[in-house]
Order: structure tokens, then sequence, then C-alpha cells
């Protein structure tokens, strides 16, 4: 009887460490999912900065903001060309992002991993992620894959859907 209630115990206990196990696995295997860390150069006074930096937190991106009152020097070393130049700036894995990128296309960037220096959507048009204004229908944009001596058009999108 005694050795009976030991083994079920013991049952238990082993029960409870394999749960803790693939409890341990699982959450491992989550954490490989994890999109890379985002570090975000903006001009603390810039509203719209802010507005992109919560949405791509909110498609999953821990972020990293920087507050830089001129970031002209970091975009040119960065290579973002003139032509695209927008508010923020943005590094992620190898690439640059500049402007108001849809998370969306950063993530197909990621997962693509096309030779380029990065994605970039120039100034700011409205209804882009973090340049939505109420009342003003969104801008048809573009998302423009960029490298030393190329661009190209990578998406185009409405607002923060791709067409
Ligand atoms: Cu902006
Ligand atoms: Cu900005």
């Amino acid at each position: 009887m005694i050795t009976k209630l030991f083994a079920t115990r013991r049952e238990l206990m082993i029960g409870a460490i394999q749960a803790t196990a693939m409890l341990v696995l699982s959450r491992s295997s989550w954490a490989a999912e994890i999109l890379p860390k985002m570090t975000v150069t903006r001009d603390p006074n810039c509203g719209c900065c802010g507005g992109w930096v919560a949405h791509v937190k909110a498609a999953g991106f821990p972020v990293e903001v920087i507050e830089a009152p001129d970031l002209a020097p970091l975009k040119a070393r960065l290579g973002v060309p003139d032509a695209l130049i927008s508010c923020h700036t943005a590094e992620v894995g190898s690439y640059v992002v500049e402007g108001h990128v849809p998370a969306s296309a950063i993530k197909r960037l990621l997962l693509e991993q096309p030779q380029a220096t990065g994605l970039a959507v120039a100034g700011m048009p409205a209804g882009s992620p973090g340049m939505e204004v109420s009342g003003t229908p969104p801008e048809v944009y573009q998302v423009v894959l960029f490298g030393p001596g190329s661009q190209h058009v990578f998406a185009r999108y409405r607002g923060s859907q791709a067409l």
C-alpha cells in the first residue's frame, strides 16, 4: 500500500518534470520565431515617428528608440539616398528602414533577404503607418528597395494595406 502510494507520487513528479520540460521546449521554439530587434533613430519632436514606432511594436518587433536632433549624418552613413529621405531611420537585422515603411513589408524583407541596403518610403505619405490623418483618405505609395546605385519598387501600399 505504502509502495503503491510512493509510486503514484513518483509518477506525479515525473509528470510534473515532463510538463515543465515541454513548457520550456515550446517557449524556446516560440523565442526562435521572435523578430529581430529594431533600433529606431528619431527626432524627439516628431509625432509621426512615435506613431510608426507604435505600429512596428504592435507588429511584434522589439524596438529600441534613440533620439537625435539631427539625423542627416546617420542617413548618410547608412546609405539612404537623398531622394528617399523621410523622418526616422531604423536598423533591423542587416537592413536599413527609412520612413513610414509598413511592418508587413519589413517582415517580407527579412523573410526574402534580398541583397540590398534596405527599404524606404520617401517623404511622409498620408495614411502610411504613423501618418494616419482622420478625414484624409490614405494615399497610394511605394515601398522602395534600395542599394548602392540601385532602387526598385518592392511593394505598393494604400495605408497599411499592400496592393
Ligand atoms: Cu514621419
Ligand atoms: Cu518619423
